[in-house]
């Protein structure tokens, strides 16, 4: 039998779990600064030295190779020899999603991590004792998106993150979901409108609206026009609680039923089931939560992210979905997984 103190069997003696996670921040902090200093997006395809990538970030040489290697061990550049003559080039995963050149760049919201989730986080435990945000609404009486969008620079970062963020699921949602049955999709809070976009451009016989408020229009429409979507792909500005929803057969909401109370996410889902058609469907993209409670790890910390940002919203299950759904009135529900701890969760009417 094995002594309790060496260990017994199960890893309970060994307390790696608990530095890695502990010591978290370190790496964190280490990509999103590389992210926010645009150290990928300077690599890009090549390979160049350490005092070089310095000099091009306009970095002191003291903590340069500190810094580049750590990137290396935790799998974001490679490093080609050793010393000062050592290459440095982004990894296949970097070049992919961290490089502002990529199609797929995803660093918008690690770049807003950096800015300013970073140092919310630092105030969880505040967060935790009085139930309130720790952002920029902390000690203003301004909603969290009147604030954001108050600075144009704030906003453009936040619809960016939001991009990077939901890209792979609008593409998941496209190329999985039957849509061959509807013909218009309306896409609540759809910020970029890269959802509508995705959706349209998979789908040739879609017409899809992007619908914001109205400080998101201009950006929304920069979209649709670089994609050569103009006239398949509308926008329509208005509040989702209070104007009335353009007609649709389908509506979807990505990270939006999230930044609620419960009494206003009820309050959505059942403008949305008034203004569908029977048949017609809603789609929410969350980072669901188990019904257990027991495994999203991320859908959980999501969830105290929205108490940090908006203090009443909450994320949520399949199943805490479905009977709010079934409640509004729709007939069934089902949840599809998107892309990592992403799903679809869908209700039909
Ligand atoms: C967390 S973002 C999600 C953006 C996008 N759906 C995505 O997944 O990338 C929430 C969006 O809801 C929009 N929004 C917030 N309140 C709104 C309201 N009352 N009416 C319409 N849109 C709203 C915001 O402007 C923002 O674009």
């Amino acid at each position: 039998m094995q002594n309790d103190r060496q260990g017994n069997g199960n890893g309970a003696a060994d307390p790696s779990r608990i530095f890695e996670i502990g010591f978290g921040f370190f790496a964190s902090k280490v990509l999103l600064t590389a992210v926010t200093l645009e150290l990928f997006t300077i690599l890009s395809d090549r390979a160049t030295t350490g005092a070089e990538l310095g000099r091009a970030m306009g970095l002191h040489p003291r903590g340069v190779a500190d810094f580049l290697d750590a990137l290396v061990a935790l799998g974001f550049l490679e490093r080609e020899g050793d010393g000062e003559h050592g290459l440095y080039r982004n990894t296949e995963l970097a070049a992919r999603f961290l490089d502002k050149a990529s199609p797929d760049y995803i660093g918008g919201i690690l770049e807003m991590c950096d800015a300013r989730l970073f140092g919310f986080w630092d105030d969880l435990g505040e967060a935790l004792r009085t139930g309130r945000p720790q952002n920029e609404i902390k000690h203003g009486g301004r909603s969290i998106f009147e604030e954001l969008y108050a600075d144009p620079r704030r906003l453009e970062q936040f619809v960016e993150a939001m991009a990077g963020v939901s890209r792979g699921n609008f593409r998941a949602l496209a190329g999985t979901f039957d849509f061959s049955a509807h013909d218009t999709l309306c896409d609540l809070g759809g910020a970029s409108g890269l959802l509508a976009v995705t959706v349209a451009r998979h789908h040739p016989h879609m017409r899809c609206i992007t619908f914001d408020l109205p400080a998101v229009e201009p950006i929304a429409r920069r979209t649709i026009e670089r994609a050569g979507l103009d006239g398949r792909v509308t926008v329509h500005s208005g509040d989702f609680f209070t104007d009335p929803l353009p007609p649709a057969d389908i509506y979807t909401a990505s990270l939006i039923l999230h930044d609620w109370n419960l009494a206003k996410k009820k309050a959505l889902i059942g403008r949305v089931h008034a203004a569908l058609p029977e048949g017609g469907a809603f789609i929410a993209i969350e980072n669901l939560i188990d019904d257990g409670r027991r495994h999203n790890a991320f859908g959980l910390l999501m969830s105290l992210n929205m108490l940090v940002e908006t203090g009443d919203g909450f994320d949520f299950s399949g199943a805490d979905f479905r009977s709010w759904c079934l409640e509004a009135g729709f007939r069934h529900c089902e949840v599809r997984p998107l892309t990592g701890p992403s799903s679809a969760a869908i209700a039909y009417k």
